[in-house]
């Protein structure tokens, strides 16, 4: 006898996610290629393995700070001096959180109040919306256009504020456009925060791969930004640790004090162990970033040359991240109706731009975060499901 009124308001107002509707799609059919998945394909590296068992080994199986390790953050704080051009103090403006998605959701419930307006990217990474609304807030989208390659239009995100506005979201690398904004985009976002004294929080989970001669900039290394940006990261990508659920923030004092106190009572803390197996992350060998970048390019370079074989498909080249934003316009076919034909007669799961804001539609997200064989077999199968 369960009843519907039995579930707030709050959990029926958050969408469902569009990826996890295409996965589960396709349960009902055998030999897909799945390149829907926002994760790396490769595995954590031995050494941070090792470090888990050592830890665990070592007794590191108890609760922690709410903020992490003090040895977490300082290996965080040094890590951010040397590549990101952060100075942060470890003892109080860095916190340990539950992946990027665990930082994103304190940032958001700790700086937004009922009714705050925060600028969100379209397309742009699906739990953004989410998490605005999760706090009570107002998600406002301002667009990322595939005719300025998608990067920011700063006169439209100038003409979004209203006294309402709190924050701007900004993703670079970009999921799900593979977009990086270049630190003249990002010195514009910090004009106009500055101007309308707003915050920023700055997704970074994608910093470490970027292409040919993109560079990622950290927004909160520019001039007068660090006190008002909430930097986010994680070692998902980076190391492939998805599965650890670990990543971090940093922030002005008072913020990560507040964030650290919801935290407390959300997770406590992200797991012991995941945070010793991420200062070995941070302060052991990095040959495998550059390895797994390579590889990543070379799927890129394959799945562009792929794609350029459909004269239907224009596909803007991606800077950063591991997916394409093909536009597939030319079909005169809803995203979700292209997607569920690539699946249907392709056997290949993508995701519709849609399931990244309105302005997604026209365009579908495949992600490169899979085999060279696979990618080749999926863009075959795709390419004959085009014919018909
Ligand atoms: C843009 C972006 N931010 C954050 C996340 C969440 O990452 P994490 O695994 O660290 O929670 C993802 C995961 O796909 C992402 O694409």
């Amino acid at each position: 006898m369960f009843r519907s009124k039995w579930i707030s308001q709050r959990a029926d107002m958050v969408p469902w996610s569009g990826v996890r509707k295409m996965f589960n799609y396709a349960q009902k059919y055998s030999d897909v290629i799945n390149l829907s998945l926002g994760e790396p394909d490769f595995d954590t590296p031995q050494h941070i393995i090792k470090a888990a068992i050592e830890a665990m080994k070592k007794g590191y199986t108890h609760y922690t700070p709410n903020a992490g390790l003090i040895e977490f953050r300082e290996a965080v704080a040094e890590k951010l001096r040397k590549e990101n051009g952060i100075d942060v103090d470890p003892e109080t403006e860095v916190i340990a959180t539950v992946g990027a998605m665990g930082a994103l959701s304190l940032a958001m419930l700790t700086v937004v109040n009922p009714g705050d307006e925060v600028l969100i990217p379209n397309p742009g990474f699906a739990s953004y919306e989410a998490q605005v609304i999760l706090a009570e807030g107002k998600p406002v989208s301002y667009s990322l256009n595939e005719d300025e390659g998608f990067d920011i239009n700063a006169e439209e995100i100038a003409g979004l504020i209203t006294n309402k506005t709190r924050a701007i979201l900004v993703n670079t690398p970009s999921n799900p456009t593979g977009s990086v904004l270049s630190e003249k985009s990002l010195k514009k976002i910090a004009e106009i925060a500055v101007e309308n004294d707003l915050l920023v929080i700055s997704d970074e989970a994608y910093e470490a791969i970027t292409y040919d001669n993109f560079r990622h900039v950290s927004i909160a290394s520019l001039p007068d930004m660090k006190d008002r940006t909430i930097s986010i990261f994680s070692f998902s990508k980076t190391y492939a640790m998805t599965g650890w659920r670990i990543g971090f923030a940093a922030a002005n004092e008072e913020i990560i004090r507040q964030m650290t106190k919801l935290q407390e009572h959300l997770a406590a803390h992200p797991s012991s162990i995941s945070q010793m197996a991420a200062i070995a992350a941070l302060r052991g060998p990095k040959d495998h970033i550059k390895k797994m970048v390579k590889e990543y390019s070379e799927r890129r370079e394959l799945i562009m040359e792929e794609l350029a074989e459909i004269p239907e498909i224009k596909c803007f080249r991606p800077q950063g991240a591991f997916y394409v934003f093909p536009n597939i316009k030319a079909f005169k076919m809803s995203s979700e109706d292209f997607a569920m034909h690539i699946l249907e007669k392709a056997r290949v799961i993508i995701v519709p731009g849609t399931a990244f804001g309105n302005n997604g539609e026209g365009y579908v997200r495949i992600s490169y975060a899979a085999s060279k064989e696979e990618i080749s077999r999926a863009m075959t199968r795709m390419k004959q499901a085009l014919k018909t």
